[in-house]
Formats: structure tokens, C-alpha cells, sequence
């Protein structure tokens, strides 16, 4: 926590985020402000318009007083971080199977057609990536934009996204099949009455470890 802006000129927190920082490095005992890294790197991210620049990975390091390969394993390990420039929104598609099974593959080739590459930032500030599941796989296919999710996609639900996002629109996040968060689509399909929650509960010697 050593690092002032003096010291660095490429890179150091804003005063809002120097506050952030701290909070988050109080989380922790005494020795082990290292622990907070995932955190730092998230801010450091943010300030940086969406990247981890080397000069941020240097930041962090003394800031955390944390070799620098410390920091680079963990930029390096979160497909949250990004090592290379991104545009002003960055899709992060899922690739895993149940996105996959579920058109996920359509969905990569619009981005390419689209957006181009990955890791490409576009003319109109547009970039994506194929990411590891996004961990809401029951309503696959997946596509994180910035911070929030969209869910449940089709082809022309994404190219109506890319659209609106070039005309500067607002986009709806979560699900495009009015699911109602991770529910059954087939609104037929009913939680239990709680007559059969008592039921099923009566044979349990403690709640909530067997059926
Ligand atoms: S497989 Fe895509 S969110 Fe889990």
C-alpha cells in the first residue's frame, strides 16, 4: 500500500478508488493484504477502461507488496481479467457445452462476422472473447456484456443487441425468453405445494441434508 502517484506514472488509483482499495485490503488480517488481490485487480481494471495494462501489474505488486509474478498468475488465470485493450462493450461468450449444445456456436459466428476476431476492438468500439461457463448454464446460451448477463439467445436476439448497442440504445439484460430469473420456461412446471414440502421433510433426520 506503499505506491503513490509520484511513483508510478502510467498508472494509480483514482482517490475514489484508493478508498476502495483500502476497504478491501481491511477485509483481511494484518500480513495478508496480498489476499485481496482479486479485488484490486477488479478496480484497477475498471479504472483502465476494461484492460490490465503491464503498468497495472506493476501498480498492484507494490501496492499489495506482492512479487510481480504473484499478480501476473492471477491476471492471467480469470478470464475476467483482460490483458489486451477492449471495446467500450466487451461480449464474453460461453463456449461450454451447455451454451454449446444450446447454439452458442451460431452465436460465435455472428460475433465474427460482426465484431471480427477475438480480442479485436472494432471500429465502433465493439470487442469479444469465448470464456469458460459463466455459471448460469440453465438458461444457456450466455452472453456477459460489461457486467451483466444475457440470457437464453438466439441469432437475432444477439444481432439485435450488436444493433442497439451501435445506435447507442439501451439493451434489456437477463433472459430473452421471459424466463423469470433461472425458473422453468414451462410455466406448467410448479415448484412444490407445501404440503409436499412437509411430506418430503418428515423422513429427513436433519433438514436440508437428505429427501
Ligand atoms: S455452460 Fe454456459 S453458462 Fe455454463
Amino acid at each position: 500500500m506503499s505506491v503513490t502517484k509520484k511513483e508510478n506514472k502510467d498508472f494509480s488509483f483514482s482517490k475514489e478508488n484508493l478508498s476502495l482499495a483500502e476497504c478491501e485490503i481491511n477485509k483481511y488480517p494484518k500480513g495478508r493484504e496480498g489476499s485481496a488481490i482479486i479485488s484490486i485487480l477488479w478496480l484497477a481494471q475498471k479504472q483502465n477502461k476494461g484492460w490490465i495494462s503491464p503498468e497495472i501489474i506493476d501498480y498492484v505488486a507494490q501496492f499489495l507488496d506482492l512479487p510481480k509474478i504473484r499478480v501476473m498468475e492471477i491476471a492471467t488465470f480469470y478470464s475476467m481479467f483482460n490483458l489486451s485493450p477492449v471495446g467500450a462493450h466487451h461480449f464474453q461468450m460461453c463456449g461450454t457445452t451447455p451454451c454449446m449444445l444450446s447454439g452458442s456456436g451460431e452465436l460465435k459466428n455472428l460475433l465474427h462476422e460482426e465484431i471480427g476476431d477475438q480480442n479485436y476492438v472494432s471500429k465502433d468500439n465493439l470487442s469479444w472473447v469465448e470464456v469458460e461457463c459463466l455459471g448460469a448454464c440453465c438458461n444457456a446460451p450466455i452472453i456477459q456484456i460489461n457486467d451483466d448477463y444475457y440470457e437464453d439467445l438466439n441469432v437475432n436476439d444477439l444481432k439485435n443487441i450488436i444493433d442497439d448497442l451501435r445506435k447507442g440504445k439501451e439493451i434489456k439484460s437477463g433472459s430473452y425468453k421471459d424466463r423469470l430469473t433461472s425458473a422453468p420456461l414451462d410455466k406448467n412446471i410448479r415448484m412444490f405445494t407445501q404440503d409436499e414440502i412437509e411430506k418430503i421433510s418428515k423422513g429427513r433426520k436433519k433438514p436440508g441434508l437428505e429427501a
